[in-house]
């Protein structure tokens, strides 16, 4: 089966800063794979490798065995790999449909005004109902067919977290990278957004690579696998069972002492 993701010795450097350090890891078919790691270790750099934005400095990122390594952001995304961003942008004065019905950063152009009008016309093109149908359909799968027509700036933060992995499903993605979904989201909702992941997993194939910063949480949350990062490079990885009994995670999460240290956000 082909790999979906492979990462070989990727480095980069800001500077004197060496951010990423001969970090090297593969996704395969159907995985849904945490990244883990303390605040500044190289998660968020990692992604902006894979993805394109960030040129690395040294390593390969190939995507379905081909190598991206010198591709833009768009020529990946059409590859079938989509990510989000640890901020979540969404258009705040549009509504949640409005929003899933906007074409991602990466297809910015026509599109953008096409998408709009077509929610406004009452004839719409074939492809604009399917685009509007597609739209319906990923709020059905996270559970929100409610949202639709809320505006987003009235959206709860979790809520808004919802809402762009709805927009980085829009495309059908088969590769999908998530840099902190849950980040500040409250415990029942963040849960329910693992548990929704994990569905859309087992339903589609498609692979999940998704990025949290707390261990405790995903070590409880149906993943298959756990890449651990700190400072740069990969600590260790395997499944939540292995990484829990791992004792350089330990300590390098919990201390020594095996006492949960304070949060630093
Ligand atoms: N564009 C940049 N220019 C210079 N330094 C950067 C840049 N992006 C990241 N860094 C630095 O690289 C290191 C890794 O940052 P990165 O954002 O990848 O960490 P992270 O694991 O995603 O952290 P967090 O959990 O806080 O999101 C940090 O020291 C950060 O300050
Ligand atoms: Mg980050």
């Amino acid at each position: 089966m082909k790999t979906v993701l492979r990462v070989k010795g990727l480095r980069k450097e800001f500077g004197g800063l060496i951010a990423v350090e001969d970090v090297s890891f593969e996704i395969g078919p159907g995985e849904f794979v945490g990244l883990i790691g303390p605040n500044g270790c190289g998660k968020s750099t990692t992604f902006n490798c894979i993805s394109g934005l960030l040129d690395q400095t040294a390593g390969t990122v190939e995507v379905f065995e081909q190598d991206v390594s010198t591709k833009r952001p768009d020529e990946i995304q059409k590859l079938g790999l989509t990510r989000t961003f640890q901020h979540t942008r969404l258009w705040r004065r549009m509504t949640v449909i409005e929003n899933l019905m906007v074409p991602s950063r990466n297809q910015f152009g026509s599109g953008l005004t096409d998408s709009l009008q077509a929610l406004l016309r009452p004839h719409r093109s074939s492809a604009e109902e399917e685009r509007l149908d597609k739209a319906y359909s990923v709020l059905d799968q996270l559970e929100v067919p409610h949202m639709a027509h809320n505006l987003t700036s009235e959206l709860s933060g979790g809520q808004s977290k919802l809402v762009d992995i709805g927009r980085s499903m829009m495309g059908d993605p088969e590769l999908l990278l998530l840099d902190e979904p849950v980040a500040g989201v409250a415990g029942p909702l963040a849960m329910k957004i693992f548990n929704n992941l994990r569905n859309i997993v087992d339903e589609t194939g498609i692979s999940v690579l998704i990025i949290e910063h707390n261990m405790d949480f995903i070590l409880r949350q149906g993943v298959d696998r756990i890449i651990v990062m700190n400072e740069g490079k990969i600590l260790m990885q395997g499944t939540p069972d292995e990484v829990r009994g791992n004792r350089e995670v330990i300590e390098a999460y919990l201390g020594a002492t095996g006492e949960p240290q304070e949060e630093e956000t």
